[in-house]
């Protein structure tokens, strides 16, 4: 029998696990802080009502339907959706392309999260004082990267191997179900924290943060980014909430789950993701600190001025470990989701065993992460390509593939069917349009802002970035190609 969810907690946490990762605590709030604090926002709720919460919804009905025919990677869900049609395998290969691609940095750097975890918890980082230089010193020599990170990237690989090992009920959903709580009191903890630090100074932050600067808006890249933002926090664009509502029961209500899952992502990006990072740097090294950290990139305000910030405070080393260990847990339940779709591929298109299928990808994910640790450079090229291009291209033909190719009315009566709410027709014409245009749009800005600098930018580091991208695509599609598995499991 093909796995499905246990319980209907379990469904949630792991699909709230799936979406609540880094991206909420890490790059929302650097990004809010580079494109204009609350002007940001606007473009980002745009973006998250035009695109993000019917894509959501989109990817749950079309997991269900290929889930109940065995079939759970986007090439299998796309093959019963379209009768086997070649074109369609090869287009859903990016729904596993994706994913693998991401996965290879973003284990990486959850890999930070727990070194600097452990390290806190045992007292060594640097004793910083509220100066964020020894941290940063010790930042920079870390990633170079030092044997300890060499070291944490090994347990962390091994930890995900295990969960994967243990399977979606046992070890996914298990890992959720224990992670997601904890996460959120962790979370809700360290916003009151640092919004009361300084006697109020952390609030002012969050305020001085959302001050909405107008201006942004006019600025191309603002929408751009908010968008990339909408999708990579909700896991969209790339396969990874279908694989996860392929395990659903065949009578399962997706869009209610749809909307559970955007609703908390949305609790712990907008709530929690904006009451932490920023209003800490706020407090304590003032307003001016702000965008000169996030200029700095989405690490510098995680793992440098956070730690500064806490470790000034008493019991600094218990909250700077309970920072990482909110984190560590975010990342993990995300790296799953991320790996998920590769093991459906080679379970039901190949028809492997679970065991080597895991085995397979995780040796996979392990060469990339070794790459992402040592070749400089190539998790930016990655993170281009993978968790911002291919992830809004993959976007767009999702849409017009299961809506308008599949039929708006078979699609309908699918997005009707056990669902606690009927959502009328016209709503669904409304979006099957507004929605490909909008992400028409945003390919056609980022195709000419920045694609020609992107693409002539050349060096040895950014060659085997992309010769490894080319590799893993091709593979991909050649499985989607050569086995037009039929379902293992009847
Ligand atoms: N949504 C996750 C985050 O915010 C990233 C992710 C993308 C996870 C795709 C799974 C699949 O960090």
């Amino acid at each position: 029998m093909r796995e499905s969810w246990q319980t209907q907690i379990g469904l949630i946490f792991s699909a709230a696990g799936n979406a609540i990762g880094l991206g909420n605590l890490l790059r929302f709030p650097s990004k809010v802080a580079l494109y204009g604090g609350g002007a940001f926002m606007i473009p980002y709720f745009i973006a998250l009502l035009l695109v993000g919460i019917p894509l959501m919804i989109l990817e749950w009905v079309v997991g269900r339907f290929a889930g109940a025919r065995g079939k759970g990677s986007m090439v299998g869900i796309c093959g019963e959706l379209f009768n086997h049609n070649l074109l369609a395998r090869v287009v859903g290969s990016l729904g596993v392309i994706i994913p693998l691609l991401i996965v290879c940095y973003y284990i990486y750097i959850e890999s930070w999260t727990l070194a600097y975890g452990v390290l806190s918890l045992f007292g060594h980082l640097p004793e910083g004082g509220a100066q964020m230089g020894p941290f940063l010193e010790f930042f920079k020599s870390f990633i170079a990267p030092s044997k300890t990170a060499v070291l944490f990237l090994i347990i962390t690989l091994l930890i995900n191997w295990v969960i994967l090992q243990r399977g979606v009920v046992k070890g996914i959903e298990f890992t959720a179900k224990v992670g997601i709580p904890a996460l959120l009191i962790m979370g809700i903890f360290l916003s009151i924290l640092t919004l009361s630090l300084g006697g109020g100074k952390g609030f002012e932050g969050l305020l001085f943060v959302f001050s909405p600067d107008i201006s942004a808006l006019k600025n191309p890249q603002v929408w751009l980014e908010a968008s990339g933002q909408v999708f990579f926090t909700l896991s969209l664009g790339m396969g990874a909430i279908a694989t996860y509502a392929s395990y659903v029961k065949s009578n399962q209500d997706v869009l209610k789950a749809g909307f559970v899952t955007a609703g908390l992502n949305e609790f712990v990006e907008i709530v929690i993701g904006a009451s932490i990072a920023l209003p800490a740097a706020f407090a304590l090294f003032g307003a001016a600190s702000i965008p000169e950290l996030a200029k700095e990139g989405t690490f510098r305000i995680g793992f440098v001025s956070m730690p500064a910030v806490l470790m000034s405070l008493p019991f600094g080393e218990l909250l700077s470990a309970v920072w990482f260990l909110l984190l560590f847990l975010a990342a993990l339940t995300s790296s799953l989701a991320l790996a998920q779709p590769v093991i459906a591929l080679l379970e039901e298109e190949l028809k492997l065993s679970h065991s080597l299928s895991v085995n397979i990808t995780m040796i996979l994910i392990s060469f990339g992460a070794f790459l992402s640790a040592y070749v400089p450079n190539f998790i930016d090229e990655l993170d281009f390509w993978a968790g911002t291009f291919m992830l809004v291209f993959f976007a767009l033909l999702e849409v017009i593939l299961f809506v308008w190719i599949f039929g708006l009315t078979k699609f309908h009566s699918e997005l009707t069917r056990d669902a606690f709410i009927r959502i009328p027709k016209p709503v669904l014409y409304f979006f099957g349009v507004v929605s490909p245009l909008f992400l028409i749009a945003l390919l056609y800005q980022w195709g000419i802002s920045k694609a020609p600098q992107v693409l002539l930018n050349l060096n040895t580091d950014i060659i085997i970035a992309r010769v490894f991208i080319v590799l893993i695509v091709f593979s991909v599609i050649a499985i989607a190609i050569f086995k037009k598995g039929e379902p293992k499991y009847s």
